[in-house]
């Protein structure tokens, strides 16, 4: 063999300038940061990660008990019996025509997203505040991303008139990513909205994303879809994760209108060529929560219990910060509230507090309250925003607690199950007007 030359001098590794500078996401950096605050023996609140409390449905843990043992490879754009399941689902809302073979099954809607974001060209337009993935996986893959920024006094809601200046500055096409009910306000679209933003969707070629994942936390179960008002540009995103207690499944669905097909194909062409195809046994498993022209019983139960406690807790949560001098939008659903502590602000500068990831970082360690600031949602820093999750609590035991109510004909009005989340909003509460 020929002598092998010197090594050389620069470094082993260079990282791609895509994800130079991207850090590990916000939401599950600050659950490393619970558990190490709690290891210390620190009593730790955590409202910061966006977790589901309540547990998965028991016939769906039955179905993939019954599920262990599939091995096989499936196809990579999913089952066919889930694709049809999923596609059913969509079609009990009116307008939706969605079919088998227009849906695409994955690891996640996070995957899911990402994959769109491979795939297609144009840029990329995001409401603020947006959940925390969405802009870093355009950086990751060097899209353009435009932030359209929303105020509180509107709801968070995308005006028309933001979205209409947003595609006149560049040309498209163009992407928009909405999520409704939203993750960080707990807001939503009303009918009237959606049609609005459809018109202009319409108008300028705009694809929307609509992520549906919190529809069905909706509080009072009228979720509806924008893509009743732009079906052929919509492309709905949903999945376990949320409404069924099942993040750690991953299992997320994307549905296309038929025009855009050769979307469908080309992330079912990088998948295939990346994870190959979503876990069989929670595929399988998966069929049991979607399946039917409307949900069964025990679902019913589930779903309007969850909506019921996440109602409650929403509702005393926001009733308490608005008590201590914070502007919060009225939550319709999910479980997430982003009070802007911006009334306080000179309150809050003369005790050194100008931002809001100082604001956060304070608040951890005067009370143990973990939350998110808003400029991970997109918002600017010096905004005092911060993203409260409303989940740190057992959520089967408060299932439990809000099925006896409804029978208590005494009309008992308790749920200690939700207890420890006013004591962290309390907390915070008591320590902003210090
Ligand atoms: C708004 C929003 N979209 C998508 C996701 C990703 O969900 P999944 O577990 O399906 O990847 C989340 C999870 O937190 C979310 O909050």
């Amino acid at each position: 063999m020929r002598p092998l030359p010197k090594p050389p001098d620069h470094p082993l590794v260079r990282l791609s300038h895509n994800v130079d500078g991207v850090e590990t996401s916000a939401t599950i950096a600050i659950q490393d940061r619970a558990s190490q605050l709690r290891s210390e023996g620190r009593r730790v609140f955590k409202l910061g990660l966006g977790q589901s409390p309540f547990p998965v449905p028991g016939p769906m843990v039955e179905s993939l008990r019954a599920h262990a043992g599939e091995k096989d490879y499936l196809p990579t754009a999913g089952l066919p019996a889930l694709r049809a399941a999923i596609a059913q689902y969509h079609r009990r809302k009116p307008g939706i025509q969605a079919e088998a073979q227009d849906v695409l099954v994955g690891p996640g809607s996070k995957e899911l997203l990402f994959l769109l974001q491979v795939v297609l060209d144009g840029q990329v337009l995001l409401p603020t505040p947006a959940w925390v993935s969405y802009a870093p996986q355009a950086r990751i893959l060097g899209r353009r991303t435009r932030y359209i920024h929303t105020r509180a006094e509107d709801g968070w809601q995308l005006s028309p008139e933001a979205l209409d200046r947003a595609c006149t500055e560049h040309d498209g096409p163009y992407l928009l990513v909405l999520n409704d009910p939203s993750n960080p306000t707990g807001t939503s679209y009303s009918p009237e909205r959606q049609r609005e933003i459809a018109a202009v969707a319409r108008a300028y070629g705009v694809v929307i994303l609509s992520d549906e994942i919190y529809g069905e936390l909706r509080f009072d179960g009228q979720h509806r879809s924008i893509a009743e008002d732009w079906p052929e540009g919509t492309i709905l995103s949903t999945g376990l994760s949320k409404w069924c207690g099942a993040g750690g499944w991953r299992l997320g669905a994307f549905t296309f209108p038929r025009g855009l097909q050769p979307v469908l194909r080309a992330m079912e062409a990088v998948a295939s060529e990346t994870y190959t195809t979503t876990s069989a046994p929670i595929q399988y498993a998966a069929v049991t929560a979607f399946e039917g022209d409307t949900f069964p019983d025990w679902m019913v139960t589930y779903i309007e219990g969850a909506r019921r406690v996440l109602a409650r807790l929403a509702a005393q949560s926001a009733a308490r910060l608005r008590a201590a001098g914070a502007q919060v939008a009225e939550p319709d659903g999910a479980f997430y509230l982003f009070p802007d502590f911006g009334p306080l602000r000179q309150r809050l500068a003369a005790r050194g507090i100008h931002d809001a990831p100082q604001l956060c970082e304070q608040l951890l360690l005067d009370t143990g309250v973990m939350c998110l600031p808003g400029q991970a949602f997109g918002r600017p820093r010096e905004e005092l925003t911060v993203r409260l999750s409303l989940v740190d609590f057992d959520g089967a035991a408060a299932l439990a607690q809000d099925a006896a109510l409804a029978q208590d004909a005494a009309g008992s009005d308790a749920l200690p199950a939700i207890a420890p989340v006013l004591e962290a909003i309390d907390r915070l509460c008591a320590w902003v007007v210090r």
